[in-house]
């Protein structure tokens, strides 16, 4: 046991102590710990939990962890932060937008709740599973450190099985979303940093063998005639038994033989292809000895071929909008509700496609996609300035990027994997961002790898080297806002031959929604529409162009836009913040996309 650090045995250590953090950088939860969740039952442990924020990182110099709760008359010194005492927040929340106070807060925010839960019984496994922390996470249960985890948006799975006490637990999170050189994205963005356990938290149970991971896909070989069912399996004897899969649909119900902890299976059949027309899912099945997952998988092949995207065989073109995870109310935190309304006015422009920028959406996203039919671009948060030589800053990345595909690679819907956004054409950016598109290859080899590029603004060209490593090219373009000439974009398109597919991943301009002002103003929806009627003027000439996601839905908040129209938001949505003020480029977009 970690006593905390008391007064009467090192005073004033600890607040010498700058080398604290060292003590709590590993273990490090990553993809590997990620479990299976499709069909499990999970206790949830969402609701009101103890917290503080932590500007000096006291709690981790002090130990605050190991207090014990005590009451208050019978403390035998002061303790500065009680982890069982005082404020409460609910979970999931941005702490940001609870108390005016803490909305620019910057640093660690302690989670703490007491936890009684049945303790595992004889070849029972207990897991606590955090569906995000903004944006690293250190967890400690009764006084112990057990491990910490990067990434503010994906789920990671830490085992509690010989640690859960009979009686209460205390569970402690360190939530820190202080931005930091090496970080994934680093110190500098374009959206709003906000802070805190954005999404579910959960206890699940697994047998002692379990499966860890189901993928199901089509096999991409043209056929349409064959499909993939691969189980990933823990525990003792993880070499030994049998899966069984059943697509019950199809007339599957197949026996796989383990080996070195896996057991695969190829079944020729004809499934009814998913499509965004016909988005068609089916029940797939593993067990293996008293473990059963599920998942509801759509069947469908993306493909590249010369400049075109083929779904299922046919050429697609993707009418598509960008698309942060930011509400006006609840920050980071979205709703199936909030989702639901964001793919309304997706369709209503249109589209069959969403961007999700800049980093991996709420997995509820992807799955309502899968039902409703539309395809996504997924992305981590290679944003940016990254420090492309730190070896630690590619495991956070790759890590990031491994822990997305292994969440949501079952994803009809997720048709392309973005590696980044708008990052220099440098030595060093080529070598991290390459080998990131081909671990994510390693990772799915069923879907295609982008990234967002920029041009070469001075030969007016696509000429970053990163397009030799990605199978779709994603450009940032805002001519008609941050450069004025739009000829230059049409000499650009003359002067580019790329030979796979072009998506323009951002275009568009800013406009305070209801402001008209002088022709040409800036900041004015009639300004703003110019550019979009210009912009897509431009783009319809380009054949190898075969996809757009505009920059972007709603206004959403970022503390870098602070001018009087913008105040603390980016004003680039076709729709305000409030998620219902359509601007004048709404409709300039829904004319092009619903006259294709
Ligand atoms: C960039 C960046 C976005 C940003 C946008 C803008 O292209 O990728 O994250 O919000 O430009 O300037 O509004």
């Amino acid at each position: 046991m970690n006593p905390p650090i008391g007064y009467a045995d090192d005073p004033f250590g600890h607040l010498h102590d700058e080398d604290f953090e060292d003590r709590y950088a590993a273990p490090v939860f990553g993809a590997e710990s990620s479990l299976f969740m499709g069909g499990r039952r999970t206790e949830s442990l969402n609701g009101n939990w103890h917290f503080t924020l932590d500007l000096f990182d006291e709690g981790l110099r002090q130990k605050w962890y190991a207090y014990e709760p005590v009451a208050p008359e019978d403390w035998r010194e002061p303790r500065d932060y009680d982890p069982w005492l005082g404020d409460e927040i609910p979970v999931p929340a941005s702490w940001n937008l609870l108390r005016p106070e803490w909305f620019y807060f910057e640093g660690t925010g302690w989670y703490s709740r007491l936890l009684t839960i049945e303790p595992p019984k004889a070849g029972e496994r207990v897991f606590l599973r955090i569906g995000a922390a903004a944006n690293k996470a250190r967890i400690f249960l009764n006084g112990e450190f057990l491990g910490i985890h990067y990434g503010a948006s994906t789920p990671f799975c830490v085992e509690l099985t010989d640690r859960i006490e009979p009686g209460p637990n205390r569970l402690m999170i360190g939530v820190n979303n202080a931005r930091r050189r090496g970080g994934i994205p680093m110190r500098h963005m374009d959206w709003f940093n906000y802070g805190g356990l954005h999404r579910d938290v959960e206890i699940v149970r697994t047998p002692a063998r379990f499966i860890r991971d189901l993928f199901a896909h089509l096999v991409p070989d043209g056929s349409f005639g064959r499909i993939a069912l691969r189980a990933e399996i823990d525990g003792p004897d993880g070499g030994q038994g049998t899966v069984r899969f059943l697509v019950p649909e199809l007339s599957i119900n197949v026996e796989a033989p383990v080996h070195a902890g896996e057991a695969v299976c190829e079944a020729e059949v004809r499934p009814e292809l998913w499509s965004p027309e016909s988005p068609r899912l089916y029940d797939v099945i593993a067990e293996i000895d008293g473990d059963r997952v599920e998942d509801r998988v759509g069947f469908r092949e993306i493909r590249v071929e010369g400049t075109r995207i083929l779904l299922n065989g046919r050429d697609i073109f993707l009418k598509g909008i960008s698309v942060h995870e930011d509400d006006f109310e609840t920050g980071r935190v979205t709703s199936k509700a909030d989702i639901e309304r964001r793919f309304r006015h997706a369709k209503e422009l249109g589209c069959n496609f969403l961007r999700l920028t800049h980093y991996p959406h709420h997995e509820d996203v992807p799955r309502l996609a899968d039902e409703q039919g539309l395809l996504l671009w997924s992305e981590i948060p290679v944003y940016w300035a990254v420090e492309f030589d730190d070896p630690q800053t590619y495991a956070d990345a790759q890590n990031q990027l491994r822990e997305l595909i292994r969440r949501d690679r079952n994803r009809a819907s997720v048709i392309i994997w973005s590696v980044g956004n708008e990052n220099a054409d440098t030595d060093l950016r080529l070598s991290f961002m390459s080998r990131l598109a081909d671990a994510a290859r390693a990772a799915d080899p069923t879907r295609p790898v982008a990234a967002a590029c920029l041009l070469d603004f001075k030969n007016l060209k696509i000429a970053d080297r990163l397009t030799e490593y990605l199978d779709i090219i994603g450009i940032n373009e805002y001519y008609g806002w941050y450069l004025p000439d739009f000829e230059d974009l049409v000499a650009i398109g003359r002067n580019s031959a790329p030979d796979k597919p072009v998506i323009i991943t951002e275009t568009g301009a800013g406009a305070l929604a209801g402001r008209k002002g002088p022709q040409g103003a800036l900041f004015t929806e009639s300004q703003m529409a110019d550019v979009y009627r210009r912009q897509l003027e431009v783009i319809a000439t380009l054949d190898y162009v075969r996809g757009l996601t505009p920059w972007v839905l709603y206004d959403f908040r970022s503390e870098r836009r602070q001018n009087p129209f913008q105040r603390g938001f980016n004003r680039k949505g076709l729709i305000a913040e409030d998620k219902a003020t359509r601007k004048a480029a709404f409709q300039v977009l829904a004319a092009f996309y619903h006259g294709r």
